[in-house]
């Protein structure tokens, strides 16, 4: 991979955010000889973001900020410090970077908060250490880091193949509103997987495919059919890890849910709503039952990873999280 020398003073300071998701659709076929399932999703990014500021530093560390910060590993596991080493081993980079994170996508929820930080670890390294990487490139490195991390920088509403990391976007029309309803306690991904291949195993198809159904009505602009589209072949095997979230979904649909289903790989449980106030009332509805330990609202679709600001010279390190530098330079937004 090639990069750009650095002909301009150093950007000392990267703000980027980037987005949660909730798969609309997940279709999950066999395990493949990689380990991995072929899968056929639909994803959505949602207004739930993860801001990331990183700044010079002689070497790569991370700080984890939000509700749920303390869930977070820092150590070489994270996230976003394997997006940041991968970049600099990629393109010979010998910097590092110190990289605050501010969360607000929930942890272990099923809804990509590691891989949103990921990507937005490659997209503002990127910017900090000037290497120019394109967008393409960047989805390349996303790629290798895990299979949701594409979508976290591409955003928007796409259907993904292969491990989920083949994007192609889909046209979508209108603003949909989310309610999303919590679990302290997450799902390890692969476990759910694991699952997976007890509950269904041999019967898993071997080319998943995506409901046409689901496609026009985001193409429709209507939340009713999407509503009834929603699908996901992880929920049996969620449920059998944590069968209370059956409660959840049913207090969902009570409250009058155009569709609800469990998040990705769970536990958390989206709820798609008519509007603003619709989303409020099912976020009351759940929380009265006592089915769920938090909720948050959201819209989508939203844009993917982004660039917000930056700012040049040897100012001061940011103090606090994302919103609390100073004089930042705003980035036009590239979407
Ligand atoms: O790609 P990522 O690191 O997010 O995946 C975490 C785990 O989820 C994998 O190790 C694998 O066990 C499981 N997985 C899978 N098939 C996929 C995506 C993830 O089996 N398409």
């Amino acid at each position: 991979m090639t990069y750009r020398t650095r002909e301009t003073p150093r950007a000392r300071a990267v703000r980027v955010r980037a987005p949660g998701k909730v798969n609309l659709s997940l279709a999950v076929g066999r395990r493949q000889d990689d380990g991995y399932h072929a899968l056929a999703t639909v994803f959505q990014a949602v207004s739930l973001h993860e801001d990331l500021v990183a700044t010079d530093a002689d070497e790569l560390t991370v700080e984890v900020r939000g509700a749920q910060a303390d869930q977070v590993p820092l150590g070489p596991d994270n996230l976003a410090l394997r997006a940041a080493r991968l970049l600099a081993d990629a393109t010979g980079v010998r910097a590092g970077a110190h990289l605050i994170i501010h969360k607000s996508v929930p942890v272990a929820g099923g809804m990509a908060g590691g891989s949103a930080d990921a990507a937005a670890a490659l997209l503002a390294c990127d910017a900090l250490w000037e290497t120019g990487l394109s967008r393409g490139q960047l989805a390349e490195l996303a790629a290798a880091l895990g299979s949701d991390v594409p979508f976290a920088l591409h955003g928007h509403t796409a259907l993904g193949r292969g491990r989920g990391h083949l994007l192609s976007p889909l046209l979508t029309k209108g603003e949909y509103h989310w309610t999303f309803g919590l679990r302290a306690a997450g799902l390890s991904t692969a476990s759910v997987y694991d699952a997976y291949d007890q509950v269904v195993g041999a019967l898993a198809p071997e080319e998943p495919d995506v409901d046409p159904e689901l496609v026009r009505a985001l193409r429709a602009g209507d939340p009713v059919a999407l509503g009834a589209a929603l699908s996901n072949d992880l929920q049996p095997a969620t449920l059998e890890l944590a069968p209370e979230l059956a409660e959840t979904l049913a207090v969902a649909e009570d409250a009058g849910a155009l569709g609800v289903v469990v998040s990705g790989s769970g536990p958390t449980v989206a709820a798609l709503a008519r509007d603003r106030r619709h989303a409020q009332a099912i976020g009351r509805a759940l929380l009265d039952a006592g089915v769920v330990d938090g909720v948050l609202h959201a819209v989508g679709p939203v844009p993917g990873a982004r660039l917000l600001s930056t700012t040049e010279g040897t100012g001061p390190t940011p103090p606090g999280g994302a919103q609390a530098f100073g004089g930042p330079k705003p980035v036009p937004d590239q979407d």
